[in-house]
């Protein structure tokens, strides 16, 4: 048996006259992407990413199809997803709405990076990235009452931790996210912390007691070959889903979705009708600060591979393959992942176009019953269950948009086993509907131990590595591969830290709603 094929058989300008000298000097603005590509643009294709359509492509083939997006109304980081090298969350609570409004729409609003901007190859963009997004809570603030028609938004995520199955957050949350008191939050992403620490210390002194800060996360590219990679050491972020309207073509394997399972009140938006027309071309973001134990799960994948009885394979190798399996893909780097059975002998051994399986394979496969290749549990079936639902689910989907933090691992932390400073996925995500996004696929498909369902066993078992199980064990099978009905239980190496859910509104939302 071959089960080295785990899973896959294969700004504009600013307006320099409008701002206030503070003795800041101006985030500088870079050269077009393409001319700047690949040395050091802020946005980035890391292994594995498709390259970005171009806007002047998408505009050209506006003129003959007329089904496109307007770009320049849509904020930069919901379309382009984890691109960009570093990126700094900052979270805060507002003190004074209408000095608050008033900044915002004089001196931030211009700084605000839009979709058009951030993939237009003639355009200058700026040196720093600026999306801006808010809790429900925030909105109220500014006199924003109206219901926009997600009920995990309006109650905000700790009042969703419960059914996330986060453990105790009163303990666990960091303080200033379980303080329940963040109203918005902006997002800065750069090359550099140079440009991102200078237009966050120029919106703080624009904004001076008009909020306070919370809590915030610098989120950066792991160094080096890990460049891709979060922390566990599996390329992150590269299966995406593409969008109509957006997507000039798809990839093998790349599902496309209507523009309104990512954008409110677009085609495809669950709850399109019922919506306010201002939040057209906006999007839920939901925030998780997802704490990583990395020598923690390296040690607890050689432990259970010493119990192994495989004389074919070394520790180390079975250790490999037990992460494989949980992940439902290999860990890039280890010497399996050069298994050419990997990719679709017809596309080639490229690792961007490793999307074309769907977990089924050619008869007498039974997907009902097999596990030899991807375990039922893996976390990219738990979450994404493709032919396990005859790949008819274009709803439960969702945008990742996430980043690593946190130092690399210090000799230390590899010799003790233990972590000693905390480090993570920075998990970002955009959809129309929470409840249909990020919410269902961690409460209704990573936590629940029945999914995927219709299979020879009825319980998979959590997600084995996101599965929350409210601070209780994690219970997973089809990952000892030498007896699928055996039960891993294990404490999860991921920690929830917390976070919060936003609305990412439009660019005249933003000037004409949330700023007037
Ligand atoms: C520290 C936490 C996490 C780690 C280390 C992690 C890691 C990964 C990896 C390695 C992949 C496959 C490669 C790729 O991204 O394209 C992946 C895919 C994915 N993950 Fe996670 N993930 C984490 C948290 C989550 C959470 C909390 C969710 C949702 C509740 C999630 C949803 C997804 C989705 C939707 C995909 C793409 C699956 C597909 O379209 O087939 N991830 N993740
Ligand atoms: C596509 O055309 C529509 C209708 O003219 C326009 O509103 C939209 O901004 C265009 N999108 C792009 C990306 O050019
Ligand atoms: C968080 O704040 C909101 C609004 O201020 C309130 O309705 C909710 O009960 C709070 N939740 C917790 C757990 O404190
Ligand atoms: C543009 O329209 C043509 C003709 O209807 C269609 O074949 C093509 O797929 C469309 N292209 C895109 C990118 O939507
Ligand atoms: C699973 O399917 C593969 C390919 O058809 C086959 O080689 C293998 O024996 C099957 N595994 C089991 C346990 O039936």
């Amino acid at each position: 048996m071959r089960w080295w094929t785990t899973c896959v058989a294969l700004t504009s300008l600013i307006p320099y006259a409008l701002l206030p000298s503070y003795g800041f000097s101006l985030p500088q603005q870079l050269e077009a992407r393409q001319n700047d590509y690949p040395s050091g643009s802020l946005l980035h294709d890391y292994p594995g990413q498709h390259t970005l359509p171009t806007l002047e492509l998408i505009q050209k083939l506006n003129a003959t199809n007329g089904t496109f997006l307007p770009l320049e109304e849509i904020q930069g980081d919901i379309m382009i997803g984890m691109r960009k090298p570093k990126e700094i969350f900052f979270f805060y609570s507002i003190q004074n709405p209408r000095k608050f409004k008033s900044v915002l729409a004089k001196f931030i609003y211009p700084h605000i990076t839009t979709t058009a901007q951030m993939v237009c190859t003639t355009c200058t963009q700026p040196s720093a990235m600026l999306n801006v997004a808010w809790t429900s809570q925030g909105l109220r603030k500014l006199g924003v009452l109206d219901d926009l028609g997600d009920p995990y938004f309006a109650m905000g995520q700790l009042n969703d931790a419960a059914a996330l199955g986060d453990t105790d957050p009163s303990t666990m949350w960091a303080p200033g996210l379980y303080a329940n008191k963040t109203d918005g939050a902006f997002l800065i992403a750069a090359r550099d912390w140079e440009p991102i620490d200078t237009l966050l210390s120029q919106m703080k002194a624009w904004l001076g007691d008009a909020i306070v800060e919370t809590h915030s996360n610098r989120g950066a590219v792991r160094p080096g070959d890990a460049a891709g990679k979060e922390h566990f050491g599996w390329l992150d972020g590269f299966i995406q889903p593409a969008v109509a309207g957006f997507a000039t073509s798809t990839y093998p394997g790349q599902q496309l979705l209507l523009p309104g399972t990512l954008l409110t009140k677009e085609i495809g938006d669950p709850r399109r009708a019922a919506r306010p027309a201002w939040t057209k071309w906006g999007s839920f973001m939901a925030y998780r600060q997802l704490q990583e134990l990395v020598p923690e799960f390296d040690d607890y994948l050689m432990q259970e591979a010493a119990l192994i009885q495989d004389s074919s394979r070394s520790v180390r190798e079975r250790a490999d393959l037990l992460g494989a399996r949980m992940f439902g893909r290999w860990k890039s780097g280890t010497p399996l992942d050069l298994a050419p059975e990997r990719d679709d002998p017809s596309i080639g051994p490229n690792l961007m176009l490793n999307n074309n399986f769907d977990f089924n394979h050619p008869a007498p496969f039974d997907i009902s019953s097999n596990q030899s290749y991807c375990p039922f549990s893996a976390h990219i079936r738990k979450i994404r269950p493709r032919a396990d639902q005859g790949n008819q689910n274009l709803k439960n989907q969702m945008i990742r948009a996430s980043i690593p933090y946190g130092e690399e691992l210090s000799d230390d932390e590899i010799n003790n086993k233990k972590t000693a400073t905390e480090r993570g996925v920075a998990f970002v995500t955009y959809q129309s509907d929470l409840g249909s996004g990020f919410h269902f696929q961690q409460a209704e498909w990573a936590n629940n131990v029945n999914i995927p369902d219709g299979k020879s066993d009825p319980t998979p078992g959590f997600d084995p590595i996101v599965g929350q199980n409210s601070g209780k064990p994690l219970v997973v099978s089809g990952i000892d591969y030498t007896d699928l009905d055996h039960d891993l239980t294990f404490m999860s190496f991921v920690i929830s830290k917390g976070g919060d859910y936003f609305f990412s509104p439009s660019m005249s939302a933003i000037l004409h709603k949330i700023a007037a």
